[in-house]
This record gives structure tokens, C-alpha cells and sequence, in this order.
């Protein structure tokens, strides 16, 4: 019977592009989609933006836009991501749609039917001048222990201390750099920590359907941590699951001005996107969600956020009448070059980067799917690694066997198959685990077993070819059967090679699948060897080499020079050569840039928020500038000479914000304002003005 599959990838914020972090996900989910598509299952694989929250609200605040407008421009880019790294969802949704707005309502007025919302007042901060209260990562002030400044509402990057955001001194907020007040409201809670729940959870979450990790760390969370004295700490709290206006989000029904926090409506967006999948294609969605239904709900997501979906997640669906989750996979981070990748802006790989160069996006799915196996550990994606895997299994291996048979098929034997060779084939099927072994890595997720087996059977099929060495048989009219059977044989392993390599290779697939003729991609055909006389078409090269100049300029590109990436803007982290780009780009006159070079300097209009003087230092400026991006960044500037820090308070000045963040001795500084000067800054040093008129956050070109 085939097996009716829901399947989702975490869905990502909507207001920032895709990263490799973002693309390795969807590369993990959709190999396992596409192993069970071959299989014949039924699979419905969704994903959608998230939309809501405050920071999405703030940043279209910022650019003068609608959130809808952000949301709509972010959804924009997402297909070439996803077309051209072969990832294919059936659905993309929003989770800012009239189905998340009545899943997620219904979901709350069954809880709260079931009697697990509460209500209850509690103090916030809250920016007086904004009139919003204060998300935690809104407020920053001086830690508490060190007395360093511009330190985050929970822990200083300075000494390490972890505290509330009240505890910080002279707090303030980074929207508006006003002081925060504290204010009261009231919140609405699901009550997780409600023995149903907890009952609930302590089956569904220790049941064996995590990993093991996972399940660990799911157990710690549901029955807190035991100290050696006997005391208990931990165990579940109540989930606040409301926000105050402004907030773009969902209203709470019958809570005028009060919102669904975005983690609410996040994975509700998982059923909505579900759902308009299902009316598109004339589907029951509730055959899907029906607390009985005969369906695998399948979530991936990243280590960081098992917290939302083991436990609020599963206990929202089961309380208000829904399935429940059936497995969430969860995998590690991506580094690259053991560099640690940002949330928010990902790591120096740059994915868009990576297609504009031309380069094959199966290279890397291959590389990535070496690398993954179920469990939740981070990866490395490294430069050399890449090129070497990458050419010697996929071109060396792989494609070499048809490159080095396909040409003597067509020209001799008008392309068509000899008999079955079964004597080569049991050979070939000795030094491997077989298809059904690969079908279970496959299916537990375990990518790189998988192919290091299939990589085995290839490695029988070349040394096979090695030994027959078609190329002298050819050269003997009289071994022309013996000619006609290598290359037969070579090419039927071919074909099972490719097929037990297209959930990782799809496209790879479908060339092989026209130039062999291929009645299917299925993986049931592994067991139908092609007949005698079977036609093959004249072959096309499959695949090239990566070249290590590739690498070179993917890294070398303005694309990847994230903040944190571009200590050395023209450093080569690829083999070492100049880059394909760079020795590509025609010449430039002595003394000038290109337009190119040029336009990597991110210049944008900041406001001064607040300038103050730094102790220790008679020449800094602390400054607090609003660029436009929903935070404040601080720089320390070398004017305090000519400036005094009340008469910049409130100016528009233009920054660099792409410069690479420097720790400096008394804090972090995250950009540059420009001021003009001779040299020796005879005559005074003057802060760039623009003219009336700008915004921060316009970019100045
Ligand atoms: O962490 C994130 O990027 C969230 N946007 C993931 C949401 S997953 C699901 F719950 F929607
Ligand atoms: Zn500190």
C-alpha cells in the first residue's frame, strides 16, 4: 500500500533572502521527497513564508513599505532558489493568509474550549516615544555585572553574564534609543504545564519517534533537571502566545488589540499551506488533518528550534482536535570552513552566488547529501572537500562510466543493448549492500551511507570497464560481441547507479532517463534490468568538472560579503588562485575601481540616535545610529575633537554598513560614519551631511 506523506521544511522568516542554511534544508527534506516519490508513495511536500512579528514589521517600517509589500517582495525571490536547486515543493504559501488567519483562530478557540488559555498581567518594557512594548532583542543597556555597554536584555558578549532584560542599567531601547518604561498587560497563555499536556507529551515525545537526541532533550524539558541536593527545577511553563498593537500578526479572537505571537501561527502555517495545496489540487484536506487520518505528518527542521515543535506544536494539534506530528527530523547547522553561520545573515557561501556562477546545483546537493546522515550534528561545507568529492565521485566515477561505453554502443552497435551479462551483474552486486539497503539509508535519512554504497557499486562497474578495456577491444573487429557485452553491461549498471542516485540527482535523472530511453524513473525498475535490443539515444556529456576557479569566485563576490565574512574582502578561500571573476573583469585604468568595485561599499544614511563620549578615550565617539534596519548599531568614531556629542544627537550622516564589525577595547564597533579632511586633518574633520530630504537606510550610490 502506498504511504500518504505530509511533509514540510521549517518555514522561513520573511524578511531576508534564503541562505545555504535555509537551502541545505530544503535539499535534505526534498531528497528524502523525492526517494519516496520513487517508491510510489503519496507526497505532499509545503512550505510558506513567515510572515508575522515584529521585526518583519519594523523592517517594512523602516523601508516605508507595508509588511505585506516586504512579505511580497521576499516571496518574490524565492523561486529562482528553489527552481534552481531542484527543490520541489508541490506548495508555497503564506503564513499572512485567509488560511492561517481561520486555522489559527480555530486552533485557539479549541484550546481555549478545552480550557487552556488563561489570562494574566505582567510587566514589560516598553519604548514610550515608539508606544510598543519591548521584545527582548529590542533593548540593550549596560551589563549589570561588567558594566559594559550596548549589551543585549539576556547576556553580555563582554563577561558572559546571563540575566533579565530589568536587570540591565541604563537601559534603552534600539528602536528609538529611548529609555524604556515598565508597563503592565495583560497576556494570554496556553497552558502547557496542565497535566493533560505534560501526560500527553511525556507518550508523544518518549515514544521512539524522535531521534534519540532529540527525544533527550524533549525528556529534560518535560521533567526538569534534578540537582544533587533533591531540588527539581524545570519542568514545562505556560506558552505566552499573545502580543499588544501594534504587532503584525493575528488577532486573538475576542482580545481587541491583542495578537497571536508569531510562534503561534508559524506552524499553523504548515496545516495553511497544506490546506491551499489540497484546494488546488481538488484534495479533502481534512483526510490530512482528521486526528485519525491515515497520513505520515513528516517536519524537518534546524536544532534550533526542537523546542517549538516538541513540544508547544504537537500539544496545540492534540488539544484542539488535530493529528499530531508523526516524526520532526531535526539536522545541525552548516558551517563553512568551520566558519559559524548567523541566523540572520548565514555565511559567506551565498547560495543566489553559487547559481548566478553557473554552477551545477547538483555538485551541490551531492556534496551536502555525502554529508548528512540523521543524526543532529553540524557540517562543513569546504571548498577543497567540494571540488574533490565532487569530481572524483560524480565525474570520475559516475559519469565516466557512460562516457567511456556510450560512444562504442552507438557507433557499432546502432546503440542497441547486447544480452544480459548475469555473471557481471552478480559480480557487480558483491561489493555492496544492494538496492533494499540503500532504499532503508534513504528512508532513516542516513544520505551519506547511502551513497558511499552506491559509490561502491560504481567503483565495481569502472574497475569492471578497467579491465575490460573496451577501448583496445574496439580496435579488434573480431571482439566486436565481447565489445558489444562490456558496453552493454557497463551501461545497464549505469542505469541502476542513476536511478539509485535520482532523489540526490534528479536532473541528472531526467537527461539519463531521455538518452537511455527509460520507460520509468521508478524505483521498482532497479529490479528490471533493460532487455537485449534495448536503444539507447546518441549520449550528451552529463556532467563537468568543477573547477576550482568556481570556488574562488563564489567566495570572492559581493553576494558573500556578509558582514562577518569580509575581513579580507579580496582574500581567496578557494584553491588559492585569483578569482574567475576578478580575471574576468576587463582591465581597469591605473588608479581607478570599477563600478563593481565600487559598488561594494554598502553606504547608507544614518541617523544619530545618540553620540556619547567614551571613558578611556579623549578621541571616540560612541555612536548610536539608525540605519534602517530595524536595530541600532553602534560605532565608535575618532571625531570627538571636532564634535561634540549634543550637537550630533538627531543629524542624518552617511555610514559604511558592510564594513566588518571590529572589537574594539571598549565594545564592539559595527560600521563607519564618513567625515571629509586633508590628510593630516589640518583645518578640521567634518561629518558628511545629507540633503534634506533623505531617509535612513537609503543607500547612497
Ligand atoms: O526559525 C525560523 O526561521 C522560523 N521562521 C521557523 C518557523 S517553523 C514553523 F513553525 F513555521
Ligand atoms: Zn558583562
Amino acid at each position: 500500500m502506498p504511504r500518504r506523506l505530509f511533509v514540510t521544511t521549517a518555514l522561513p522568516y520573511a524578511n531576508g533572502s534564503f541562505h545555504i542554511g535555509h537551502i541545505m534544508e530544503y535539499i535534505q527534506a526534498d531528497i528524502w521527497v523525492r526517494f519516496q516519490r520513487m517508491q510510489g508513495n503519496e507526497v505532499h511536500f509545503v512550505c510558506a513564508d513567515d510572515a508575522h512579528g515584529a521585526p518583519i514589521m519594523l523592517k517594512a517600517e523602516s523601508e516605508r513599505i507595508t509588511p505585506q509589500q516586504l512579505v511580497a517582495r521576499i516571496a518574490a525571490e524565492r523561486p529562482q532558489y528553489l527552481d534552481g536547486f531542484h527543490v520541489s515543493f508541490d506548495h508555497w504559501h503564506s503564513t499572512d493568509s485567509p488560511e492561517n488567519v481561520e486555522l489559527s483562530q480555530d486552533i485557539y478557540r479549541k484550546l481555549r474550549a478545552a480550557g487552556l488559555i488563561s489570562t494574566r498581567t505582567i510587566e514589560q518594557f516598553y519604548d514610550p516615544v515608539k508606544g510598543m512594548f519591548l521584545p527582548d532583542r529590542y533593548i540593550k543597556g549596560e551589563c549589570p555585572n561588567c558594566g559594559a555597554k550596548d549589551q543585549y536584555g539576556d547576556s553580555c558578549e563582554v563577561c558572559g553574564a546571563v540575566y533579565a532584560p530589568t536587570e540591565l542599567k541604563n537601559p534603552y531601547s534600539t528602536i528609538t534609543g529611548a529609555t524604556p518604561v515598565m508597563k503592565q498587560s495583560e497576556h494570554y497563555f496556553f497552558s502547557l504545564s496542565d497535566p493533560r499536556c505534560v501526560e500527553f507529551l511525556k507518550g508523544w515525545a518518549l515514544d521512539g519517534r524522535l531521534q534519540p537526541e532529540v527525544a533527550n532533550k524533549a525528556r529534560e524539558w518535560l521533567e526538569g533537571t534534578t540537582a544533587d541536593d533533591g531540588t527539581k527545577t524545570g519542568g514545562l511553563a505556560d506558552w505566552d502566545i499573545s502580543r499588544d498593537a501594534p504587532y503584525f500578526g493575528i488577532p486573538i479572537p475576542d482580545a481587541p488589540g491583542k495578537y497571536f505571537y508569531v510562534w503561534l501561527d508559524a506552524p499553523v502555517g504548515y496545516l495553511a499551506s497544506l490546506k491551499a495545496n489540497c484546494a488546488k489540487r481538488g484534495l479533502d484536506f481534512a483526510s490530512f488533518v482528521a486526528p485519525d487520518a491515515d497520513v505520515e505528518q513528516v517536519h524537518f527542521i534546524g536544532k534550533d528550534i526542537i523546542y517549538f515543535h516538541t513540544l508547544f506544536w504537537p500539544a496545540m494539534l492534540k488539544f484542539a482536535g488535530y493529528k499530531v506530528p508523526d516524526r520532526v527530523n531535526v539536522h545541525g547547522f552548516i558551517t563553512v570552513s568551520g566558519e559559524k553561520m548567523s541566523k540572520s545573515r548565514g555565511t559567506g557561501l551565498s547560495p543566489l552566488r553559487y547559481l548566478e556562477l553557473g554552477m551545477n546545483p547538483e555538485w551541490l546537493r551531492y556534496y551536502l547529501a555525502a554529508k548528512l546522515n540523521a543524526r543532529v550534528e553540524d557540517i562543513d561545507f569546504n571548498p577543497e572537500d567540494f571540488v574533490a568529492r565532487v569530481n572524483s565521485d560524480l565525474v570520475g566515477k559516475l559519469v565516466n562510466i557512460a562516457s567511456r561505453c556510450a560512444g562504442f554502443l552507438a557507433k557499432r552497435f546502432d546503440g542497441r543493448l547486447a544480452a544480459i551479462d548475469h555473471g557481471a551483474h552478480e559480480g557487480f552486486a558483491r561489493p555492496w549492500a544492494g538496492p533494499e539497503a540503500v532504499a532503508a539509508l534513504y528512508e532513516q535519512r542516513e544520505f551519506g551511507k547511502a551513497l558511499r554504497e552506491i559509490m561502491q557499486f560504481a567503483d565495481a562497474v569502472n574497475q569492471f570497464v578497467d579491465a575490460e578495456k573496451p577501448w583496445d577491444l574496439a580496435k579488434d573487429p573480431a571482439r566486436a560481441a565481447e565489445l558489444h557485452r562490456c558496453c552493454s553491461t557497463a551501461l545497464r549498471a549505469f542505469r541502476d547507479l542513476v536511478l539509485l542516485l535520482a532523489p540526490v540527482l534528479p536532473a541528472m535523472a531526467g537527461r539519463v532517463q531521455a538518452f537511455m530511453n527509460l520507460p520509468s524513473l521508478d524505483w521498482a525498475a532497479l529490479a528490471e534490468p533493460l532487455p537485449e535490443g534495448h536503444r539507447l539515444e546518441a549520449y550528451q556529456h552529463l556532467m563537468t568538472r568543477v573547477d576550482p576557479k568556481q570556488l574562488d569566485a563564489l567566495f570572492d563576490s559581493p553576494a558573500a560579503a556578509a558582514p562577518a565574512a569580509t575581513a579580507a574582502p579580496t582574500a581567496s578561500k578557494g584553491s588559492g588562485g585569483k578569482s574567475a571573476a576578478a580575471a574576468a573583469a576587463p582591465p581597469a585604468a591605473e588608479g581607478t575601481i570599477s563600478i563593481d568595485e565600487f559598488a561594494k561599499v554598502d553606504l547608507r544614511i544614518a541617523r544619530i540616535v545618540a553620540a556619547e563620549t567614551v571613558d578611556g578615550s579623549d578621541k571616540l565617539l560612541r555612536l548610536t545610529l539608525d540605519a534602517g534596519e530595524g536595530r541600532m548599531r553602534t560605532v565608535f568614531s575618532g571625531i570627538r575633537t571636532w564634535h561634540a556629542p549634543e550637537q550630533l544627537t538627531g543629524r542624518l550622516t552617511v555610514m559604511v554598513a558592510n564594513l566588518a564589525p571590529r572589537k574594539m577595547k571598549f565594545g564592539l564597533s559595527e560600521g563607519m560614519v564618513l567625515a571629509a579632511s586633508f590628510p593630516d586633518d589640518g583645518g578640521g574633520v567634518f561629518l558628511l551631511d545629507p540633503q534634506d530630504g533623505a531617509q535612513p537606510g537609503m543607500k547612497v550610490r
